[in-house]
């Protein structure tokens, strides 16, 4: 049980509690605030939604022009020794998926549910478990993509609005930051760096991720950014070459898109010297490996918040007097149960 590994698992359980009790930001420091997360943030087209769907090896998330991201998906990635892949999503636990384009529909139909039709955004996480081989132990949170013009059925305040719910995310101090820029584009107008350097000046929880670096002019590369000269960040670089349109449209499977990748980087002229710091698969390793260990930094914080929401979770109980009916009260309950039981296992990790 006390392995390093089953931190991801626990503080993953602790998220989707804090969604059912309506705890995800917005209302001053909450034990949603104290636990560590990454949120992936870019302009959008920037590669957010590739970059994801490489991390997991599937094709799963909805696309489309505009904004296709309306509500942060808070996709927790469980490793398994073999067998077949699965999702299972908090707001349908009985269904387990096992064809991922029903994992995309669902994802698409839930964010209706909530934005309705329109165009609009809600800060109300959408939970996505996956369950397979080929993923390390990592939760994701993919936001909507940074725009500069709202489009036709929009809101004038749209720009505004996706701006500050991303901000709401980074500026977390326990965030850690997945900064997207496409490398065809100048990193200064970087809409994610820009952000990231706003709520993250030192550059310690940043990690910048420079996406189609097989779309750069012809006679110019990526070194300077990815050797850290063009823009420092306490971590390093990671390049990225994601599945190009062309690519999409004739359905290359995902782990035949990692394996060109990794041969992108590996007979590279510019890169050679970088593949085994470059690509998904190792930004997946990257990110789970310092998600773990900032989730033990963290263990003494995590604890006194779960304290705390247990202290107002029995005031709550005692203000509509305990009830043992399967109502709104039952549910606190069983989360006041779960947070205990929080409690006892970080406390065995603190030694
Ligand atoms: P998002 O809006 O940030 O989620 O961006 P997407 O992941 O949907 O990517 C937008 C478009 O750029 C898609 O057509 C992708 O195929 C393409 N794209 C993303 N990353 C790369 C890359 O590394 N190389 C190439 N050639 N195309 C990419
Ligand atoms: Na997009
Ligand atoms: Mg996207």
């Amino acid at each position: 049980m006390a392995t390093m590994e089953s931190l991801i698992g626990l503080v993953n359980k602790i998220q989707r509690a804090c969604t059912v009790l309506g705890d995800h930001g917005g209302q001053g420091m909450s034990l949603w605030e104290a636990l560590p997360s990454v949120a992936v943030v870019g302009g959008q087209s920037s590669g957010k939604s590739s970059v994801l769907e490489s991390i997991v090896g599937r094709d799963f998330l909805p696309r489309g022009s505009g904004i296709v991201t309306r509500r942060p998906l808070v996709l927790q990635l469980h490793k398994t020794a073999s067998g077949a892949e699965y999702a299972e999503f908090l707001h349908a636990p009985k269904r387990r998926f096992t064809d991922f384009a029903a994992v995309r529909k669902e994802i698409s139909d839930e964010t209706d549910r909530i934005t309705g039709k329109t165009k609009q955004i809600s800060n109300i996480p959408i939970h996505l478990s996956i369950y397979s081989p080929n993923v390390v132990n990592l939760t994701l949170i993919d936001l909507p993509g940074l725009t500069k013009v709202a489009v036709e059925g929009q809101s004038d305040s749209i720009v505004e609005d996706i701006e500050n719910m991303v901000r709401s995310y980074v500026e977390k101090p326990n965030s850690i930051i997945l900064a997207i820029t496409p490398a065809n584009q100048d990193i200064a107008t970087s809409d994610a760096i820009k952000l990231a350097r706003e709520v993250d000046p030192s550059g310690e929880r940043t990690f910048g991720v420079l996406t189609k670096l097989d779309l750069m002019d012809k006679g110019t590369n990526a070194t300077e950014v990815l050797e850290g000269r063009a823009y420092r960040l306490q971590h390093p670089w990671v390049g990225i070459v994601n599945r190009s349109q062309a690519d999409i449209n004739k359905n290359v499977d995902m782990i035949v898109a990692r394996r060109k990748e990794r041969e992108y980087f590996e007979t590279s002229p510019d890169y050679g010297h970088l593949a085994s710091r470059m690509g998904s698969e190792y930004l997946a390793k990257l990110l789970s490996q310092h998600l773990e260990l900032v989730i033990k930094q963290r263990i003494p914080s995590i604890i006194a918040m779960i304290n705390k929401t247990i202290d107002e979770l029995n005031a709550e109980l005692d203000r509509i007097g305990r009830p043992i009916a399967a109502d709104g009260g039952a549910q606190l309950y069983m989360i006041l149960e779960l947070c205990r039981a929080f409690d006892r296992v970080f406390k065995e990790h603190l030694d």
